[in-house]
């Protein structure tokens, strides 16, 4: 795990641990080892600490963490090669993740190729640097870097960590023949001042100020989020405490952190994301599928969508046209583009040199003909079948026979598209907005509307599903989404089943229906583009909502319409009725084959609907929550409501049997799922 051997005079310490070098205890034993030899070893004037293969050690091994602990601990490897009387260089390349960072930060120097990054990502596993890394980077950088590195988990390059004195020095060539130049040129310098945990805290004279500002902003903006506010005490201590009391502080936090929920969560967030890269089909699987070459673009429709669409595409580097179906629409897209590629600079998400690029790379048209030497055309028209069946008869006669033709639709079945090849067609949904979720395809979407049928305001529920870490209530979606796009996925969805809906309908399809989004349609209110939906904007296609009286008006004349008593429903209810009925939807995915693995659903939600990673996902959730529970809340709702919750046979049969249905998830050691019987 720790190749060890002499070049000159020179101890290489060459962790061998692929795929990312992580720390195991085999590498920690190695590590430990190589110090203690190469101190005795009077040939050895100096130590390097590299990474073979990849990469410099990308951290702890996570894998580890759902297990009893065992020695040597990370801390004892980092004193033993601070209390070195040779001096020792960390040589990086890659990824120096986490505990990889803190090691190079016991050694006394740091060199590294352009190439490599450096950070700590702890907080995304719901966990702090728990090797002194919280009291020694702010020792090296000062607070302000420190807090912001830590806190947010970011990847630093190299250039930067050289600009931050994390690293002494850039190397070009051979990272290995300069690392031993390098030490070579160190020996019978004094160590004493190399060593972090004797220096203090540059700036710490405005500590206070400092660590309470980034408090205040870590909890607006990881919101629910427990590590980051731990990261910033845990920093704050490298100023107000002695070293030897901070790591104490330091590692009592990791302990309370790593034992919670989130961390667990988060710890299965990191797994199922790796997991779910690993698709099979039956035509074909991660391994065997080859990526098609796309050189060119095209994207049909500038609305909500198409304009999310485009920035992705051009984010990426690729040309696009876009085809509106007339000139003031288009000039209205190309501005939206134009607003959402600067909005994205500004954030940081986008180069500025792409989006310079991408000024080029978007030709807007009006002609079908400009289509035709297209890879892929990517269709975000109105949800109509008719329409879209008009505009894939165009594209069918038009793009070129290896064109991909893909739409957007929400609910549309695809193989009604009615082209003459129908394996150049597919499904590509992508989620509002477009250009910021990860996600492409779709999960069955959430029941609540019903529940402001019955007497909830819609505030008041948003309000409880942020509470618990939505980013956005679901009313918020939906004016984000549009409410016209709702309205028309269910005048197409009654279409097909030959039916039409009025004012008085109330199942659709044998489901209840709720026509709140209908009054609300027909008011012209269609969410943030037009400024009015459940809540108001601050202009039309404006972010600051506001909660809107006329909009509870036109809520409360639906009921009284209806003849619904309103009632008073709890916070609770609404989190089990929003969390329970997409928990059966997901049991249902899996019993129907559509998805194979919990895992898929839940980075589904993750990506898609930004669901907290610190809960894991809606089926971790639920494995938290108790499978038996959760079934026994959905059955109480579909008895005692006029909600239509689908009964779901394997939720069920998991929920109700007592032995056998719980597996520990192998490498985190908790509950996740139901996944054997
Ligand atoms: N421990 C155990 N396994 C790890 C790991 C880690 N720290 N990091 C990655 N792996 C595994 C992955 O699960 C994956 O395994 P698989 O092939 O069986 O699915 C494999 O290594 C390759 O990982 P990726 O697919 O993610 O490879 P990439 O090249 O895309 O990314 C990476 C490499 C940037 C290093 C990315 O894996 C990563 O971000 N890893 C996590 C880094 C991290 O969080 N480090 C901190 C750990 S906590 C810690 O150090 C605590 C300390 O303070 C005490
Ligand atoms: P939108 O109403 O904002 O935009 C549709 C655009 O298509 C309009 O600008 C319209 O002028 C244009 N258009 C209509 N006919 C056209 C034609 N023949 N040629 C070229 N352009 C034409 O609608 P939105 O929200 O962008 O939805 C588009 C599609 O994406 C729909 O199928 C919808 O179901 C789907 N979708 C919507 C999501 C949302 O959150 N809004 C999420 C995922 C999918």
């Amino acid at each position: 795990m720790v190749d060890y051997s002499v070049k000159g005079q020179v101890a290489l310490l060459e962790v061998n641990n692929p795929p990312v070098n992580a720390l195991s205890t085999a590498v920690r034993t190695g590590l430990r080892d190589g110090i203690a030899k190469a101190s005795k070893d009077p040939k050895v004037k100096a130590i390097i600490i590299c990474g073979k293969g990849q990469t410099f050690p990308a951290g702890a091994d996570i894998r580890e963490f759902g297990q009893p602990p065992r020695a040597p601990w990370l801390i004892e490897v980092g004193d033993s090669i601070e209390a070195s009387l040779k001096p020792v260089v960390a040589a990086i390349h890659g990824t120096c993740l986490g505990g990889g960072l803190e090691v190079s930060l016991f050694c006394h120097y740091r060199i590294a190729v352009k190439s490599a990054r450096v950070g700590f990502p702890e907080v995304n596993l719901g966990l702090l640097p728990g090797a002194a890394g919280t009291q020694r980077l702010p020792r090296l950088v000062g607070l302000p870097v420190a807090l912001d590195m830590i806190t947010s988990g970011r990847h630093v390059t190299a250039l930067d960590a050289k600009k931050y004195g994390i690293l002494d020095e850039l190397v070009a060539g051979d990272l290995i023949n300069a690392a031993i130049k390098y030490a070579m040129s160190v020996v019978g310098k004094p160590l004493m001042e190399r060593r972090l945990r004797y220096k203090q805290v540059p700036g710490a004279d405005k500590a206070r100020e400092v660590c309470e500002a980034a408090m205040a902003q870590v909890k607006r903006k990881y919101k629910g989020y427990e590590a980051p506010v731990e990261c910033v005490r845990a920093v704050r201590a490298s100023v107000d405490l002695p070293y030897a009391d901070g790591i104490r502080m330091e590692s009592e936090l990791f302990k309370q952190l790593n034992a919670s929920g989130q961390a667990r969560a988060q710890q299965y967030a990191f797994f199922a994301e790796r997991t779910v890269s690993r698709w099979s089909m039956p035509n074909g699987s991660y391994r065997t599928a080859k990526a098609l070459p796309v050189k060119t673009t095209a994207v049909l429709g500038a609305g909500t969508m198409g304009t999310g669409i485009a920035v992705c595409l051009l984010s990426a580097g690729l040309p696009v046209i876009l085809l509106e179906q007339n000139e003031k629409l288009l000039q209205n897209g190309l501005r939206t583009i134009k607003a959402l590629m600067e909005g994205s600079v500004k954030l940081g998400k986008v180069p500025m040199e792409v989006a310079q690029k991408a000024t080029t790379l978007l030709k807007p048209t009006l002609n079908y003909e400009d289509l035709k030497d297209v890879d892929l055309v990517i269709e975000a028209v109105f949800e109509n079948l008719k329409l879209k069946r008009e505009v894939f008869g165009k594209l069918d006669k038009i793009c070129k026979p290896s064109a991909l033709l893909c739409s957007n639709t929400s609910t549309l079945d695809i193989d009604l598209a009615a082209t003459s090849r129908p394996d150049k067609v597919a499904g590509m949904h992508f989620f509002a907005p477009a250009y910021h979720m990860r996600l492409l395809e779709n999960i069955y979407g959430t029941k609540t509307s019903f529940m402001v049928e019955e007497g909830a305001n819609p505030y008041e529920i948003d309000q409880i599903m942020e509470d618990l870490g939505m980013p956005m209530g679901p009313f918020k979606v939906r004016d984000l989404s549009g409410i016209d796009i709702g309205w028309r996925i269910t005048q197409e969805v009654a279409k097909s089943l030959g039916t039409t809906i009025t004012k008085e309908t109330k199942y659709l399809g044998g489901e209840r229906y709720c026509g709140i989004g209908d009054d609300l349609y027909e008011k012209g209110r269609h969410g943030r583009k037009t400024g009015l939906g459940f809540y108001k904007y601050e202009k039309k296609g404006g972010k600051i909502s506001t909660p809107d009286p006329d909009a509870l008006d036109i809520i409360e004349a639906y009921r009284q319409r209806r003849g619904i008593v309103k009632c008073k429903i709890s916070s609770q209810e609404v989190i089990e009725r929003q969390m329970y009925s997409s928990i059966n939807e997901g049991f249902k995915i899996l019993e129907e084959g559509i998805c194979t693995r919990p895992e898929d659903i839940d980075i589904s939600w993750l990506y898609g609907f930004t669901f907290p990673k610190y809960l894991g996902g809606p089926m971790f959730y639920a494995s938290r929550i108790g499978l038996q529970k959760v079934y026994e809340r959905i059955c109480y709702y579909h008895e005692n409501f006029p909600l239509k919750q689908r009964d779901c046979k394997d939720l069920r049969r998991r929920g109700s049997s007592t032995s056998g249905v719980y597996t520990m998830y192998p490498a985190l050691g908790v509950v996740i799922n139901s996944y054997c019987d």
